[in-house]
């Protein structure tokens, strides 16, 4: 293994999507033994939960499956964040389409961005929807779907830090 990797999950609000994302692959990454080589962050593209923890019911939901996300804390996503990741990981198509607008008016690097559910095995869904109108069950759907697309991610950052 001769290089770290970086991965920054991001959503609207970063309480609820994102921040479960992270937890997930945080996880994963532990499990794989890999947390010496990766790094993972989430953040949001909206400013209005700053320094918040995630939603009770993203808590709830995620230490459901034994993940634990409690310790985040929401920030906004920095044009910055898009050199210091090597992946940036939209959650849905509205974030996604808004980091391309970032990278595109600072002149970065558009091709780091992804959008989650074109990772892996999981159902085939264009994004991960908003669950934060709905009640529990839509976290538990939001759940499943980064669980399963984060397997996606991990399988991609064992073979970088294989090869790379
Ligand atoms: P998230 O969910 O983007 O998955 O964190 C949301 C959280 C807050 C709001 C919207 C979506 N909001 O409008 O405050």
């Amino acid at each position: 293994m001769t290089q770290d990797f970086s991965v920054v999950f991001v959503c609207l609000g970063n309480i609820c999507r994102s921040p479960t994302a992270h937890g997930a692959l945080r996880n994963k990454v532990a499990t794989a033994g890999l947390s010496d080589f990766v790094t993972v962050d989430s953040a949001g593209t909206g400013s209005w939960h700053v320094g918040s923890p995630p939603d009770l019911r993203a808590q709830k939901t995620a230490s459901s499956y034994d993940v634990s996300i409690d310790d985040l804390r929401a920030r906004q996503v920095d044009p910055v964040d898009l050199t210091r990741f090597d992946y940036v990981i939209a959650m849905d198509r509205q974030n996604y389409t808004d980091l391309r607008s970032l990278a595109v008016e600072h002149g970065l690097y558009a091709d780091r961005i992804s959008l989650l559910t074109d990772w892996g095995e999981g159902e085939s869904i264009d994004g991960v929807p908003d669950p934060y109108a709905g009640g529990q069950d839509g976290f538990r759907h939001v759940f499943e779907l980064i669980d399963a697309h984060t397997d996606g991610v991990i399988d991609a950052l064992r073979t970088d830090l294989h090869t790379g």
